[in-house]
């Protein structure tokens, strides 16, 4: 039996705003959570059962977590192979090892997806200066550099609009292995949040529409202003990579959308709850994050209809001292992840708008 029924402990290994939202979702279906995360004060920490505070290469921490737990997942895709490795030989890991090894290298997930018959802009790898020019060439302008592992918000990302700005690719991309893709001239940007349960059934959300501001996003919105045409192809897209990756847990696949053609290409996946997600939280009659508590410990999924027309706000450092006006706002629902710190940059909590008459 895979099912891990209410009463049972849920391990999750990060402890940033995804984990705490997926312990809060877990605590409402009747599971306990442990958090394993190495930094001490850590937001998922105010809201579970149990934690741990150690290291992810701390084989002996690693064990002792997965044993006190009946099924183990993650919130971010960097967790390292020893530890998914040691997790798993002590517990159920999901989503499993797969979908970390695929999403954790860009090349390894373009070579998964073009694999599976998903179309993604074309790349070429290098590992040198020559292998650059080489790649320039056969990709042509513009193109972005990016480093194969490790980028986020946009980070280890280079521009190539000529073959000037070749020099600063290997300064961004720091040396390490990296692929050099096409740039693509899409309309908007969307993702598909996709659930797959251990029981092999799958549900998609309606299409979220993706708004990015210094290479973090910004705004989500729902329903994505696409044809009906896109809607429906984007989600068999976003079924199509969960079933080839035999996914267990709740996923993201990042797409572009051209218009005039009705083309999709997708960027990246994600093997987690993400961050264009979170309108479902109040915009879904099932989260994304009850989903994937769902999807792991095998329960039924949730139904995965939009609630009207919706808004998603991140907020980002000091943007959360605005919270009072969004506390006084009727329409808006106000999510804290309870950071003390407001960098710069920083996710700091987020809001919602359902309002159906708009
Ligand atoms: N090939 C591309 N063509 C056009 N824009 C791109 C391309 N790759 C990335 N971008 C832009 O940069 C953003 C970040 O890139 P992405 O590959 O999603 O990396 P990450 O989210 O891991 O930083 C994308 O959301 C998109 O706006
Ligand atoms: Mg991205």
């Amino acid at each position: 039996m895979t099912r891990v029924n209410p009463g049972g402990t849920i391990g999750i290994l990060g402890g940033g705003q995804l984990g705490r939202m997926l312990a809060l979702a877990a605590a409402n279906l009747g599971y306990r959570c442990h958090i394993y995360c190495p930094e001490e004060n850590s937001p998922a920490f105010q809201v579970a059962d149990q934690t741990t505070v150690a290291s992810y290469t701390n084989e002996e921490a690693l064990t002792d977590f997965a044993r006190a737990v009946d099924v183990a997942t993650y919130e971010f895709e960097n967790v390292p192979a020893q530890t998914a490795d040691i997790v798993s030989k002590n517990t159920l890991l999901r989503p499993g090892a797969r979908a970390l090894m695929v999403s954790q290298d860009r090349l390894v997930e373009k070579e998964f997806l073009a694999d599976s018959g998903v179309k993604t802009a074309p790349y070429q790898a290098f590992h040198s200066a020559a292998e650059l020019k080489e790649a320039f060439k056969s990709i042509g302008r513009p193109s972005v550099a990016k480093t194969r592992r490790f980028g986020y918000d946009g980070k280890g990302q280079q521009l190539v609009k000529s073959s000037k700005d070749l020099d600063k690719v290997l300064s961004v991309t720091n040396s390490t292995p990296a692929i050099l893709e096409g740039f693509v001239n899409f309309d908007r940007e969307i993702s598909v949040i996709v659930a797959r349960s251990a029981s092999g059934d799958v549900a998609a959300y309606p299409v979220s529409e993706n708004v990015h501001t210094n290479h973090i996003l910004d705004i989500t919105t729902v329903p994505a202003k696409v044809s009906d045409m896109v809607e429906a192809k984007a989600k068999v897209i976003a079924a199509k990579v969960a079933n080839a990756l035999e996914y267990v847990g709740v996923m993201t696949v990042e797409m572009f959308v051209s218009d005039a053609k009705g083309q999709i290409i997708v960027n990246e996946i994600a093997p987690r709850v993400h961050n264009s997600g979170h309108w479902t939280m109040d915009g879904a009659t099932t989260s994304q994050f009850e989903q994937h508590i769902r999807a792991i410990c095998d329960l039924p999924l949730g139904a995965t209809n939009a609630r009207g027309i919706i808004r998603m706000k991140n907020l980002l450092g000091d943007d959360i001292l605005d919270n009072e006006q969004y506390l006084a706002d009727p329409k808006a629902s106000f999510h804290h992840y309870g950071k003390s710190d407001p960098r710069p940059g920083r996710k700091m909590g987020h809001v919602t708008w359902v309002d159906a008459d708009d």
